[in-house]
């Protein structure tokens, strides 16, 4: 049912329509009826769109977006930048990059975690060490993420900055496992002192481009569930006194049952049986919109469900915590969210269920919606991941096509041979992302994101619609080139030869990686060689 509502909807929004479910009531919603669906004689049904409404179009202006990378990027850039300020503008250098790269890769836990990517003229290339090579799941994230960028930033014309970064794809910070980062690191996420208004990892942040946030979902305001729901899954990395399983505990109690319908669909802590008052059953994503709160709370590190909630016209309550993701500190109590902790939640929720304070809380459910519609779509991922890297690049002397140049020139950089592979089709890798199932997180409720994103399995159209992408065919494109990355030989030009000779040590490390080296792609055309 729920697959052939995703269907009526996506055509119908094809014709400019609404599509609608139940017969009981007189008539469709228009435009004019979002975002709170007033009119009592309207369907009562969850309206699904995949692609914007007139009103909900992703922000494209350097004005827009100005806020967002300040508050955030350059947020996390302020480190390197002060430091560049303090050596009166001299900037980082190519040996230092070198050196932590080394660092990192001899590290017993970064070299699990991180990958080096090159660009080149829009042609982007990896070196996976063994640790993440031999991990199909680290394998997929950043097979996904810079596929994705890739053809985001060619569909929007954004180009991508010639450049060399470590990307950290575990869900923990990774600088202060290191010891410090002297140049960036890109993670996804890390901690965040808002009493401070200081990062207490120094990580950068990019955008998870492995979740879609491209639906609105709005259902009739008078209509709502007045509790807050919350549908979570307990991971083993969790303690049993966390957010969740509190959250969890007061729904099932007198104080919190009126105000709370929260619980778990899954239990993947080990040594615990979790007790059957603390579960409840699975609630699909667009089903969310029928509650008039909505709970994120966080997992093993921040939530990447955040997004998914901020979808729904409804109102979102977020965790006073440190853990962020990218976008997370343009949010404000009382403008995009609700701030709580499990100390207070009961009490936040009855004051804001008197009827006086209605007006509020339709602004912020609003705000909340237009926020992820502007900047969260996967089109404002890639532009912000885009401008990331731009501004990462300019932080290095040198970091230039002349350097990309001498890469190639040095055999740091392989293309891939013509058979066998790197050169993937743009049509064809956005059909296989669709029919790709949804990514498991670490930090994640996976499964529960799989039951609704699975309405838009095999439709490329929704997906690349909504990252503004219907203006280009993506058949006119090139194929998007990926290739692979000699460490030694980057290494040793970076460095100036410090590192990446023959007494490396990291020579043991690449003989592992050459082993690691025929562990194939996912199937299909469109699979990575190693
Ligand atoms: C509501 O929309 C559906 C789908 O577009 C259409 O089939 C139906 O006739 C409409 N109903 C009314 C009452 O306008
Ligand atoms: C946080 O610090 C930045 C500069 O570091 C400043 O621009 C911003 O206004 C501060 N925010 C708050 C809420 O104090
Ligand atoms: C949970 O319990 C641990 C000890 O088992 C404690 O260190 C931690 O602070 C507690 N967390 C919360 C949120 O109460
Ligand atoms: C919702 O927010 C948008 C964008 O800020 C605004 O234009 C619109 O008037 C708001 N609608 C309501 C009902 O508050």
């Amino acid at each position: 049912m729920v697959h052939t509502r995703g269907w009526l909807v996506l055509c119908a929004a094809i014709l400019g329509l609404f599509a609608v479910r139940t017969t009981a009531a007189a008539r469709n919603a228009t435009l004019a009826d979002l975002p709170f669906l007033d009119d009592p004689d309207i369907y009562q049904d969850v309206l699904d769109f995949r692609r914007p409404p007139a009103g909900y179009e992703p922000a494209r202006t350097d004005a827009e977006w100005e806020p967002i990378f300040r508050e955030n990027l350059f947020e996390d850039l302020r480190k390197f930048t002060d430091r560049i300020a303090e050596a009166g503008g001299r900037k980082l250098s190519l040996r230092r990059l070198g050196e932590q790269l080394h660092k990192l890769l001899t590290h017993s836990h970064g070299s699990r975690v991180a990958v080096v990517v090159a660009i080149r003229g829009g042609r982007l290339y990896r070196y996976l060490p063994p640790g993440v090579a031999n991990s199909q799941y680290l394998r997929r994230r950043i097979g996904r993420a810079l596929r994705l960028l890739a053809v985001g930033a060619r569909a929007l014309g954004l180009a991508l900055p010639d450049c060399v970064f470590t990307f950290n794809l575990h869900d923990t910070p990774l600088c202060r496992q290191l010891g410090g980062c002297r140049v960036p690191v890109f993670s996804l996420h890390k901690r965040f002192d808002a009493a401070a208004n200081r990062s207490i990892d120094s990580d950068v942040l990019l955008p998870h481009l492995g979740h879609p946030f491209n639906r609105l979902l709005f259902y009739p305001w008078a209509a709502k569930d007045r509790r807050a729901l919350l549908r979570a899954t307990m991971q083993n990395s969790m303690d049993r006194n966390c957010t969740r399983a509190a959250l969890a505990r007061l729904s099932a109690s007198a104080a919190g049952s009126a105000v709370l319908d929260a619980g778990f669909v899954d239990n993947k802590k080990r040594d615990w049986a979790m007790p059957d008052k603390l579960k409840r059953p699975y609630v699909g994503m667009s089903k969310h919109a029928r509650y008039k709160f909505l709970i994120n709370a966080d997992g093993h590190v921040s939530s990447s469900r955040l997004g998914y909630i901020m979808q729904a016209n409804s109102v979102v309550l977020r965790e006073r915590s440190p853990w962020i993701e990218y976008y997370y500190r343009s949010l404000r109590h009382g403008v995009h969210v609700l701030e709580y902790d499990a100390g207070d939640v009961v009490q936040l929720l009855t004051e804001y269920g008197d009827p006086a304070r209605d007006a509020e809380l339709r602004a912020i459910a609003n705000t909340s919606q237009h926020f992820v519609a502007k900047f969260l779509t996967p089109e404002g991922k890639v532009r912000y991941t885009v401008r990331a890297l731009q501004e990462y690049a300019a932080l290095f002397e040198g970091m230039t096509p002349g350097l990309m140049r001498k890469l190639a020139a040095g055999r740091a950089l392989s293309d891939p041979r013509k058979e066998g592979g790197g050169l993937i089709d743009v049509t064809n890798a956005a059909v296989e992302e669709e029919q790709q199932p949804a990514e498991e997180d670490g930090d994640e409720d996976a499964d529960e994101e799989e039951g609704d994103a699975a309405t838009a399995a095999g439709d490329a159209g929704a997906r690349l619609d909504s990252a503004g992408l219907n203006a280009i065919n993506p058949k006119t494109l090139k194929p998007i080139v990926m290739g692979t990355i000699n460490l030694r030989a980057l290494l040793y030009i970076l460095t100036n030869g410090k590192l990446g000779g023959d007494e490396d040590r990291l020579q043991r490390v690449r003989q592992v990686q050459l082993q690691a080296g025929v562990v194939p792609g996912r199937g299909g055309g469109g699979g990575w060689r190693t």
